[in-house]
């Protein structure tokens, strides 16, 4: 039986299509040629990330974090099929104000689990934002999105991270980021035995993020 594709996003840096494969819903990420890389560097990074994806979600499947399953993986077309997860973007279900403060807090909290649970294990999602976690009808977490993953035992790739996660969050949910940052926070003192080091590393990021900004208002200031 033909089954037809259906495009439904055209994220930064790849095309999604809906399609079936052995008869389940899936989804077909398709890494597409970007015009201002060369063809070489194009080539490279396409294949790297496509694989680097399909590692990623083996390695936080086989530790107990929620990601899609594989279904293929195809190099030469830059391609990987997965499970398609039915629900709607973390993003979305916090801007449209769906669930109650405290069950906001509660998804938090969780999130925090399994991102400690990562970190623990020294995995790093690369791209921790609403808008790479689905949540399913059951309210089930599920992240996506690991092609800029990678394993690592540094302290500060881990604050990094966790910066790069309250970043997103200051800047797509500001008015809810006193109470789910800290959510979180407290999940993921949960699972990652080393969060009193990765939290300090945070603070010193943001202090130098901080300075860097004041410093730049400074010279902007001068006559
Ligand atoms: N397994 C999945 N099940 C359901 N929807 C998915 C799945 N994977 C991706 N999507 C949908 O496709 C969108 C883009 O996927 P993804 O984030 O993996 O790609 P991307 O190229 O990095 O896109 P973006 O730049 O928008 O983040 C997601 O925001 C989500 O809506
Ligand atoms: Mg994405």
């Amino acid at each position: 039986m033909m089954l037809k594709e259906i495009l439904i996003s055209k994220g930064a840096e790849s095309y999604i299509y809906l399609t079936y494969y052995l008869g389940l819903k899936a989804i077909k990420k398709v890494r597409v040629e970007k015009m201002y890389r060369s063809e070489f560097v194009d080539i490279k990074l396409r294949k790297s990330r496509t694989k680097r994806e399909a590692k990623l979600l083996s390695l936080v499947k086989k530790i107990g974090v929620p990601a899609p399953c594989i279904y293929n993986l195809n190099l030469s077309q830059f391609t990987i099929v997965i499970e398609f997860i039915d629900g709607s973007l973390l993003r979305k279900i916090l801007a449209n104000n769906v669930l109650s403060r405290n069950e906001e807090k509660l998804i938090f909290e969780r999130i925090g689990e399994y991102v400690g649970l990562m970190h623990n294990h020294h995995i790093l999602h690369g791209d921790l934002t609403t808008s790479n976690i689905i949540l399913t009808n059951k309210k089930r977490i599920v992240f996506i999105d690991f092609g800029l993953g990678s394993v690592s035992t540094s302290i500060e790739d881990k604050g990094i991270e966790l910066r790069i996660f309250y970043t997103s969050l200051n800047s797509k949910h500001y008015d809810k980021i006193s109470y789910l940052y800290p959510a979180f926070i407290n999940g993921y003192k949960k699972t990652n035995p080393f969060a009193s080091e990765v939290i300090k590393k945070f603070h010193e990021i943001s202090q130098r993020g901080r300075y860097i900004a004041e410093r730049r208002e400074k010279k902007f200031m001068l006559p």
